[in-house]
């Protein structure tokens, strides 16, 4: 069982360094970056806001706690640990509070990463006011209201050039339904692999999403907005049985249980999310 580990003591000799390899999301305040790693596997990310991150920290005691939660169903639960990556508490460094993860990133040479924010809406309904109106328009002017997912940055290794291309956050906003299969064929290229080599197979992108998606077809434990799928590979691979491929459904800053009820926005968009990049694999559109 994961514990807390809120004790500064704990935490003093992590050695942590700014994250390279985050595409999404909250980055730099101007004060210190978003997130960390460190030497040992973990990644870290900073409180943004205390109830949005004690909400995250609460999802991932729930997601790896053994013992029965009468808010969700065991089974649910425990099926959802293979996509989640491993949680290791809080900790506090200095200013910094911050939740510790498993680094998806670790075993790459060069990963290549996508940050897919999910759902057909990222709002619900008792969010505060504030979280409302900024991401009303994100949804409804972005792929997110169309597809039921929206592509927040990502990174692909082109081997031939010896450095990354980055997609940032503005690249992903002005992506459309038309556009989506090119960005994801760019993803999928690093000069030596193809689409098909990340995306097909029995290892590769598709089929691992699948299974998720399998899993939100019978879940009713958890209502996820504004998380993500997040597809990483190796970049250095040049053949396709390294592209190592991982899928992990990360950031429950706004996850809470759901009483019984299947989480229709999410399943939506993981539909549309994994028949793209099948028809992007197998070559049919780009
Ligand atoms: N466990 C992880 N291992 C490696 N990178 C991660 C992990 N979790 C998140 N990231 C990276 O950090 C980014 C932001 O994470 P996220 O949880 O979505 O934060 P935010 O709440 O700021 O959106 C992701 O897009 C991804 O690049
Ligand atoms: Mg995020």
């Amino acid at each position: 069982m994961a514990s807390s580990i809120e004790n500064a003591e704990a935490s003093k000799d992590v050695d942590l360094k700014p994250c390279d390899h985050q595409v999404g999301g909250h980055f730099s305040s101007g004060k210190h970056a978003g997130t960390f790693v460190d030497s040992s596997g973990k990644f870290y990310k900073v409180f943004q806001d205390d109830i949005r991150s004690a909400r995250e920290a609460s999802i991932y005691e729930i997601i790896f706690n053994d013992s029965d939660d009468a808010e969700v169903r065991k089974e649910d639960i425990v099926a959802l640990r293979p996509f989640v990556s491993k949680y290791f508490g809080i900790v506090v460094n200095g200013d910094l509070k911050m939740l510790a993860l498993e680094d998806t990133c670790k075993a790459y040479k060069k990963p290549c990463v996508l940050d897919a924010k999910m759902g057909l809406t990222t709002i619900y309904e008792w969010a505060d006011e504030k979280y409302k109106a900024k991401n009303a328009n994100k949804d409804r002017d972005t792929t997110q209201s169309k597809l039921g997912f929206r592509v927040t940055g990502f990174k692909v290794w082109q081997a031939e050039k010896g450095e990354y291309f980055v997609a940032d956050r503005n690249y992903g906003k002005e992506l459309t339904p038309q556009t989506m299969g090119a960005a994801f064929t760019k993803f999928g290229t690093n000069g030596l692999l193809s689409p098909r080599d990340v995306y097909c197979g029995p290892q590769g992108a598709v089929a691992q999403i699948r299974s998720l998606k399998a899993w939100f077809e019978t879940q009713q434990s958890l209502l996820f907005f504004a998380a993500s799928v997040l597809i990483v590979y190796e970049g250095a691979a040049t053949r396709a049985e390294d592209a190592n491929v991982a899928i992990r459904f990360i950031d429950f800053a706004h996850t809470f249980p759901s009483k019984g009820k299947r989480d229709d926005n999410v399943l939506r968009g993981i539909t549309v999310l994994v028949d793209m990049l099948q028809s992007v694999g197998e070559g049919d559109a780009n």
